[in-house]
């Protein structure tokens, strides 16, 4: 049987990105446009922003998606996208362009949603029923993934992000957010005493597995207040030793009870779904924050003690990328489960 080749579009929040995936799992070519400069210099994602960064780039990004691949649109067998979950703005710029190349080259097209992320690729072996975990600056998700399409959502965030908490630490801590306020807050918190700063952790008194950062936040926020330094407009880079050890020792006490609230919910859905599925062997981790190592190694610690394994895809994977929708895209369509190609006189008419 013939390889599929599938280009995969991803749009739904900060990153714009574009792969093209072969079905045997060789990946092609995978490119991702960060917006992450232009979100350090205004703080945030704004959905409109984010929008018009996603339309200023994605025809460039999908070209060289196909390029690198040595490929033209010809040899595509579908186009696959992600319709969610995400921003809604931002999921549009997306799919109207997989709708236009779908169009204009008679291919049929895969809506995903991207809760599956890059299983295949990374471990071959992973069997259905799992469980998974998406921790990124937008969502937190843990999902019972029963079969392909499938998904029992056992938790989501009941406000901010796991990422979102790290991100406006670091910029309250006055760190350098041009790699990411994750990473810099990551080694950052290398230097701290994480048992110095008394956090509570979130939510210890609901039995669910719904995460919460909003309070959390609050908590850093006034920790930081209480220092009485302005760490927020005096950069890390220009600290006094003291001053970097007080930032390094918030630094490291949010990070472990962040991580301690990941810690308490897996344990709680792990427990609960081998009740109901004794068969599952996976926690799948991704999202931006499983990039970093601190969480692996405390999840990792969680999974081995309930005798399961984690899996977490390649860390230049974790993130928003087209790889992971062109791969669900794949395992749909070997499914049957896509649209016919959209009329041309539509694609025609797209701005
Ligand atoms: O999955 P992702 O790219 O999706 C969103 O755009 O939400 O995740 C981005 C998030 C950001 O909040 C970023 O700070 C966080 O993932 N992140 C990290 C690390 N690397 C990225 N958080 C903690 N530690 C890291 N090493």
């Amino acid at each position: 049987e013939e390889d599929l080749v599938v280009l995969g579009i991803e749009t739904s929040c900060d990153d714009t990105a574009a792969a093209v995936v072969r079905s045997d799992g060789e990946i092609l070519s995978h490119v991702v446009y960060s917006q992450a400069d232009l979100l350090a210099r205004y703080g945030g994602v704004a959905p409109k922003m984010a929008e018009e960064a996603h339309s200023r780039v994605i025809d460039e990004v999908v070209q060289q998606a196909i390029e690198k691949a040595n490929l033209t649109e010809k040899d595509l067998s579908a186009v696959a996208v992600t319709i969610g979950p995400g921003l809604s703005l931002c999921l549009r710029v997306g799919v109207q362009k997989a709708r236009k190349i779908a169009g204009l080259f008679n291919l049929p097209i895969v809506g995903s949603i991207i809760w599956r992320l890059m299983l295949w690729l990374t471990e071959k072996d992973l069997k259905f029923p799992f469980l998974a975990l998406l921790i990124s600056g937008g969502h937190n998700l843990l999902i019972l993934a029963n079969e392909l399409g499938h998904y029992v959502q056992l938790g989501t965030s009941i406000d901010d992000a796991i990422g979102e908490a790290y991100d406006k630490t670091a910029r309250w801590l006055g760190l350098d957010l041009r790699k990411g306020g994750g990473p810099a807050l990551e080694e950052l918190a290398r230097e701290g005493d994480p048992n110095s700063v008394k956090f509570s952790t979130p939510m210890r008194q609901h039995k669910d597995c719904n995460f919460s950062y909003a309070g959390l936040k609050t908590q850093v926020r006034l920790a930081i207040e209480s220092t009485k330094t302005d760490m927020e407009n005096n950069p890390i880079s220009s600290a006094s030793s003291e001053d970097r050890r007080k930032r390094a020792d918030i630094a490291a006490s949010f990070q472990r009870v962040a991580v301690l609230h990941l810690e308490e919910r897996c344990e709680r859905a792990i427990e609960w779904a081998l009740k109901i599925e004794p068969s599952i062997k996976h926690l799948v981790v991704s999202g931006g924050v499983a990039s970093n190592r601190y969480v692996r190694s405390r999840l990792d610690h969680i999974v081995d003690k309930n005798g399961l394994r984690l899996v977490c895809p390649p860390p230049n994977l974790c993130t928003d990328n087209g790889v992971m929708v062109a791969w669900t895209g794949i395992e749909h369509f070997c499914l049957g489960r896509f649209d016919p190609p959209p009329p041309v006189h539509e694609s025609e008419d797209f701005v």
